[in-house]
């Protein structure tokens, strides 16, 4: 018998293992399944009709049905037997019955009015509750507030403040993923990829990326931003050799560096744009948010923790007009936007959030920005939780 290495043994020790866990940020290491206390959109206004329709958020199995207009949010578990309730249906208004045995819960509060049955007189009456979850519709989409018994915050105040209040026309796209939320958000934000990954790609095809830049990471409310400081489209790697982000068939760069958009231009910015005076180009909120600003339009992007191993790309685009102008708007994100960008662009990130797998993880120089992100959610976190403790509720901490 010949001997023969190890096929499992590495050629060569590995150096420096880096990160091992994420214990530096307890709170973002437990939130696998997304953090609570948020509201989360989940799907359009035209997907719920009178027949529930399911829904996976943050771990929870949930349905959303609409009674006279209104939407509402209810578990999806009867507490009868665990059937899923969403496999019924609506007897008599403004109720929703359990397919199994008709036990029939109010919308609104979610009480048990009826054990369809055990007759009309049924003492199982009045002695349970189902629970129910807040339900917003905003920017052309429904939203799910997720807590821990506390009494939601208004929605207003976790949207993008330029999109309360300024008439926007919005492009939306919700798409399924695989993979977990944060490595989507961190994607999101990541300051290296994107001149990299996505450097081919139609969307930029005819627009320079720069080989890398130098930038510093603001904070300014509940925001954190990347703001690009020098960048350079052109380098020298020692002993290697020259490596260029510009082609014949590429914009000229522009000289200054600019922090809306990430190549700068020349364009005239929007004034609603231009009145928010974004300190960078792109920013990052909790609960997993990120902001990308361009001269005539942003682009949101919504991180919807569905579990731990799925969630939603919520994609938006505004642009900030009114009346006719908004047409030009339609023929851009219908003809070119929605496909090149939140299609073909978008499909490369998605790619990428497919195969992460961290930590463990070593990371670089320009992962500041990951690192700052993660301490804004820990720092929101547990903030939130004092604040909870404070009104005498008891909050799932998942940390302790
Ligand atoms: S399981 Fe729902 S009514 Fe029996
Ligand atoms: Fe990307």
């Amino acid at each position: 018998m010949t001997e023969t290495a190890n096929p499992k043994a590495p050629a060569r020790a590995a150096r420096l293992p880096g990160r091992q866990d994420w214990s530096s940020w307890p709170h973002y290491q437990a939130a696998g399944a997304g953090f609570r206390g948020y509201w989360y959109p989940v799907c359009f206004p035209d997907q719920v009709g009178e027949k529930p329709r399911r829904v996976r958020l943050l771990g929870e199995d949930l349905f959303l049905i609409r009674d006279s207009g209104r939407i509402f949010g209810m578990k999806d578990r009867c507490p009868h037997r665990g059937v899923p309730l969403s496999h019924g249906n609506k007897q008599f208004p403004g109720t929703v019955s359990c397919v199994y045995h008709g036990w029939t819960f109010q919308l609104e509060s979610g009480d048990l009015v009826a054990a369809i049955t055990d007759g009309p007189e049924s003492p199982i009456c009045g002695k349970v509750t189902q629970p129910t979850y807040d339900v917003a519709e905003r920017l052309g989409m429904v939203w799910v507030y997720i807590g821990d018994g506390e009494e939601p915050h208004p929605i207003d105040e976790q949207l993008p403040e330029e999109l309360v209040g300024n008439a926007a026309v919005l492009g939306q796209r919700i798409q399924p993923r695989q993979g977990n939320w944060r490595f989507a958000c961190e994607n999101g934000y990541d300051e290296g990829h994107a001149k990299y990954l996505h450097r081919a790609a139609l969307w930029r095809l005819f627009k320079p990326m720069p080989v890398w830049n130098t930038t510093k990471i603001v904070k300014r409310g509940r925001w954190i931003y990347r703001v690009q400081e020098k960048q350079f489209w052109e380098a020298e790697f020692p002993g290697l050799g020259r490596w260029s982000g510009r082609a014949w068939y590429k914009a000229k760069p522009s000289k200054e560096t600019g922090n809306i958009g990430n190549t700068s231009s020349h364009r005239e910015v929007n004034p609603v744009i231009a009145a928010q005076e974004f300190p960078g180009f792109a920013s990052v909120s909790m609960p997993g948010v990120l902001r990308i600003a361009y001269p005539t339009f942003i682009h949101y992007e919504f991180y919807v923790p569905v579990d731990e191993d799925n969630h939603l790309y919520v994609g938006v685009m505004a642009d900030f007009h009114k009346g006719l102008k908004t047409l030009p708007f339609y023929a851009k994100y219908l003809g070119a936007v929605r496909w090149l960008f939140h299609g073909q662009f978008s499909g490369q990130d998605k790619w990428m959030v497919e195969m992460t797998d961290a930590p463990p993880e070593k990371l670089y120089r320009p992962d500041d920005s990951l690192l700052q992100w993660r301490k804004l959610a820990e720092d929101m976190t547990e903030d939130r939780l004092d604040r909870l403790r404070e009104q005498g509720l008891d909050p799932v901490d998942p940390t302790v």
